[in-house]
């Protein structure tokens, strides 16, 4: 279950724009967790506004040829503003519709982790109900396979105007689709958290089943070992120096071998002197390229 935020029983709505402008004259911290936590009377303030979202995106509409340009998630997301801090956002939480009740196995959701805070309000409808864990990312190796303790936490339902946090790399949940569609707002900061690894879980034996990647960037790295020249090595030599993601180093290790085959032993070393997350990454690659990105079974 994410944090709960206790809100005073307040009415009183705002605009997007003097959400933006608060936001920014409060100077807020975004990227600790007290301070989004004292920021969110104002998220609350823009959910009481039941204009503001309808307003905003008809005058998006109006420049149709930019509508949501830069917005780079499915069409149930949409991009409210965002600056070098944080991003706002609203989703829309379909309920499952007839067709996805008929799929055989269909999953509305997976249970996982994120690698960002999420400060979130239910704007409208009923809203999604979650199932949750939460965890201590320290005690975590973050292998693929590994065990983790969860511990199960009550379900949650975000209902108009209540608000929460899910906390980066503590809170885990799986979203149930709401019985109508729903609207929620998520505040979500820029930090360096992004670079940790995000999780996906299986509920039955609480392991790490899969790493979700939410950039491109680990397969932009494994591109450059699959479709790179000599050229592509000093670059795979400085992403592997100073990107701090486990997952990364391993990636571009793995490249820098393909291209060339000679180093390995070398390279080999090296990673496993740097770090034994990626070094046990790079040798499930070298056994078997593209087995860290598939469902561990
Ligand atoms: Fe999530």
């Amino acid at each position: 279950m994410p944090l709960q935020i206790d809100m005073p029983n307040d009415a009183a709505s705002i605009e997007l724009d003097e959400y933006i402008e608060t936001i920014a004259s409060m100077k807020y911290d975004l990227s600790c967790q007290e301070d989004l936590v004292d920021s969110a009377i104002y998220l609350k303030r823009l959910a009481n506004n039941k204009k503001f979202l309808i307003n905003h995106m008809s005058n998006e509409l109006r420049e149709i040829a930019s509508f949501q340009k830069t917005n780079t998630y499915g069409p149930a997301v949409f991009i409210l503003h965002s600056n070098e801090n944080y991003f706002l956002r609203a989703v829309v939480w379909n309920p499952v519709s007839r067709i996805e009740r008929s799929i055989e196995n269909f999953r509305y959701d997976i249970c996982h982790d994120h690698n960002f805070d999420i400060l979130t309000v239910g704007y409208c409808g009923p809203g999604y109900e979650s199932r949750g864990y939460t965890y201590d990312y320290s005690k975590v190796k973050g292998l693929l396979g590994e065990k983790v303790e969860l511990q199960p936490q009550e379900l949650f339902t975000l209902s108009q105007g209540r608000v929460a946090l899910f906390r980066a790399k503590q809170d885990i949940h799986i979203q149930l689709p709401p019985g109508s569609v729903s609207v929620s707002l998520n505040l979500i900061p820029r930090s360096n958290k992004i670079n940790e690894p995000q999780y996906q879980f299986d509920e039955a034996t609480h392991r790490i089943c899969r790493y979700l990647h939410s950039s491109g960037r680990e397969l932009a790295v494994r591109l450059a070992g699959a479709l790179g020249d000599e050229n592509a090595v000093e670059i795979l030599e400085t992403i592997y120096k100073n990107n701090p993601s486990a997952h990364v180093k391993a990636y571009a290790a793995q490249s820098l071998i393909q291209l060339d085959p000679q180093r390995t032993e070398e390279v080999a070393e090296r990673i496993q002197g740097d770090s034994a997350l990626a070094f046990d990454i790079f040798q499930k690659e070298r056994m078997r390229y593209g087995s860290s990105f598939e469902l561990y079974a």
